[in-house]
């Protein structure tokens, strides 16, 4: 686990940005799961730039989601599909073909998260995996005590999620309470994983989940068993960090030919 901290947000976008440039550099198809939330919205906005000013090609690249809420009408702007047709998919110019997605308008639920887990199978696996983490440690919807090994299923949000994500919504009873979400294991078979967080308010999740034990209760510390995760925060986010001296160190002196 690679922990990088930046001075901002910008900085942080800009870096996660570059490690999806380099892996496009290399596999112009690559599978590239974006998650939701205001923690990635950087990363995107310093994509749209490097596509903006001709330096990344991105018309090869494949975009998966990590979650999806149960219940909103297909269409409903806050639907995880439909915010990463507008935050993603329009600003990087890609077709909605490119888009691999679980269905929360389905009838047959169960059906629609094993799908789900065979596209992206077929798909040939998620290369790199974006993430942002909850104020409660979540990761995707994973929320606390999921298991380690679950795989794409349905789940019920805290509510203290629900309390988080009701800025999107007119009124916080409008916050669905099921979800489907890759599971735990699911979002740990990508290549390389990148959590991106921001902000004081995740300083205590970050803190728990990079340098605390392995506990199902803090969903993001199963972080620790991947073999490749870059996380990429700011100050504040780093605030909690006892090792933040040495991870400020290892980054300043990591080797130049060393990418994420
Ligand atoms: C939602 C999403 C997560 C995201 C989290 C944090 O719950 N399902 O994928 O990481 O919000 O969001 P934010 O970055 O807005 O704090």
């Amino acid at each position: 686990m690679e922990i990088v901290i930046v001075p901002d947000s910008t900085a942080m976008g800009e870096l996660a940005a570059g490690a999806v440039a380099d892996l496009l550099a290399g596999k112009p198809d690559a599978l590239i799961g974006v998650a939701t939330g205001s923690s990635p919205l950087p990363v995107y906005a310093a994509l749209t730039r490097l596509v903006g000013s001709g330096s990344l090609d991105v018309s090869r690249a494949r975009i998966c989601q990590l979650d999806e809420y149960i219940g909103l009408p297909a269409g409903h702007p806050e639907s995880y599909r439909a915010v990463l047709e507008r935050e993603v998919l329009r600003p990087l110019g890609l077709p909605a073909g490119a888009f691999i997605g679980a269905d929360g308008t389905a009838a047959d639920l169960p059906r629609a998260c094993a799908d789900y887990e065979q596209a992206l199978k077929t798909a040939g696996g998620v290369d790199l995996q974006l993430l942002g983490i909850g104020s409660d440690g979540h990761i995707g919807f994973n929320e606390p005590c999921s298991s380690f090994g679950s795989r794409t299923r349905v789940k019920t949000l805290t509510a203290q999620t629900r309390a988080d994500n009701a800025r999107f919504f007119d009124s916080p009873d409008e916050v669905p309470r099921h979800v489907i979400t890759q599971g735990i294991a699911t979002i740990s078979e990508a290549r390389h994983l990148v959590l991106v967080a921001s902000g004081e308010a995740k300083a205590e999740a970050v803190a728990l989940a990079v340098e605390g034990p392995l506990a199902a209760v803090v969903p993001a510390s199963a972080l620790q068993l991947h073999p490749h995760v870059s996380v990429i925060i700011d100050e504040a986010a780093a605030s909690n960090l006892k090792l933040a001296g040495y991870f400020r160190a290892t980054y300043d002196t990591k080797p130049s030919w060393q990418g994420l």
